[in-house]
Order: structure tokens, then sequence, then C-alpha cells
């Protein structure tokens, strides 16, 4: 693995992003109803977007946004998305760009990240457990919250 850098999202990595793939069975964990009902209301302001490079091929693409007006509390500082290309999974990426992550929240001055994910086989949640996350609820669709300590 060359070394792995971010990016903000361009002309020439916006294609590759929307073409990064998944394993079969990860495509319904990818955006929970509380996502998609957040963000009708999310101003894009607020969102904090990077590619994920190694070297010079595009391997994940995370996206978190920070809000502290935001009027639910899990939405001012939360992981919106994280993707990392079927092929390059397991190999420390998605951890790389959570670390990345949790230090922008810092810089930002929040104390926490949130995630909502649906648990289930082939989902995310085991990943955000290894990476620190800690449930802490659940929302009215039935996906877990969790919260990672800064
Ligand atoms: C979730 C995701 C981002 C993880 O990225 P990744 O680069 O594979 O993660 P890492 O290699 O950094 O893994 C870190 C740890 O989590 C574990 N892990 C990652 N995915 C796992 C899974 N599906 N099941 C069990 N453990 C998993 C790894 O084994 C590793 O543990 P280790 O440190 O003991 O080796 C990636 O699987 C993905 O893109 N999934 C599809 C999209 C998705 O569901 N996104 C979340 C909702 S937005």
């Amino acid at each position: 693995m060359a070394e792995l850098r971010l990016e903000e999202l361009s002309a020439s990595t916006i294609v590759a992003v929307n073409t990064l793939t998944l394993k079969p069975g990860q495509e319904q964990f990818v955006a929970p109803v509380s996502y998609a009902v957040a963000a009708a209301v999310v101003d894009p302001t607020t969102s904090w977007q990077r590619v994920i490079l190694d070297g010079d091929e595009v391997v994940g693409f995370i996206q978190g946004n920070f809000d502290p007006n935001a009027e639910q509390e899990e939405f001012r500082s939360i992981l919106w998305r994280i993707n990392v290309d079927a092929d390059d999974q397991g190999r420390g990426i998605g951890t790389f760009a959570v670390e990345a992550l949790r230090s922008e929240a810092r810089d930002r001055g929040f104390n926490h990240l949130d995630v909502i994910y649906e648990p289930g086989e082939s989902g995310p949640e085991a990943f955000f457990l290894r990476v620190g996350f800690v449930p802490v609820g659940e929302t009215s669709y039935g996906e877990t919250v969790a919260e990672l300590a800064l």
C-alpha cells in the first residue's frame, strides 16, 4: 500500500468516487433512512467530504457533517457516509478515514462523533465497533446510534 492521503472532491476524482464498488450484500447498509430524511434539511455548507487515495488510485470516500445548530443532537457531529472500494476493504483504509474525520471533529471543538447504521450481517457494525464507536441508542427506524469519544 502506498501512502494513504485525503483530497477534497474534484472534477478528476468525482467520477471515481461515484463508481466505488461494494461487496455483495453491502448495498442496503450504505444510506440508512435517517440520513435520507435529514438530508432534506441539512445545509450542504456544513458537510466535510474527502476522497481517499492510495497513491493515485481513488480507494474510498468519507463524508462528515458538522452543524452545532442541528436540531437532533446526533446530527451535530456525524459520520455521514463512508465507502471503501470492495477490492480495498480490510486494509486499514476505513480506519485511516475515520481517524481523519475524528481529528476534523476535534479541531472544530466537538467532543464526540456520532454515526447511525443499520445492524445486520454484511453491515458496517463490526467495523464501527472496532474503531471505537459505542452504541448509545436507537432511531425510530430501528437503526443504531453510536458515539465515538474524541
Ligand atoms: C465499513 C467499511 C468502510 C470498512 O472499511 P475497511 O477499509 O474495510 O476497514 P478497515 O480495514 O480499516 O477495518 C478495521 C477493522 O474493522 C474490521 N472490519 C471491517 N469491516 C468489517 C466487517 N464487515 N465485518 C467484520 N469486521 C470488519 C476489520 O477486520 C478491522 O479489524 P482489525 O483491525 O482487527 O483487522 C467498508 O467495509 C465499506 O465501505 N463498506 C460498505 C459501505 C458501508 O456499509 N458503509 C457504512 C455505512 S455509510
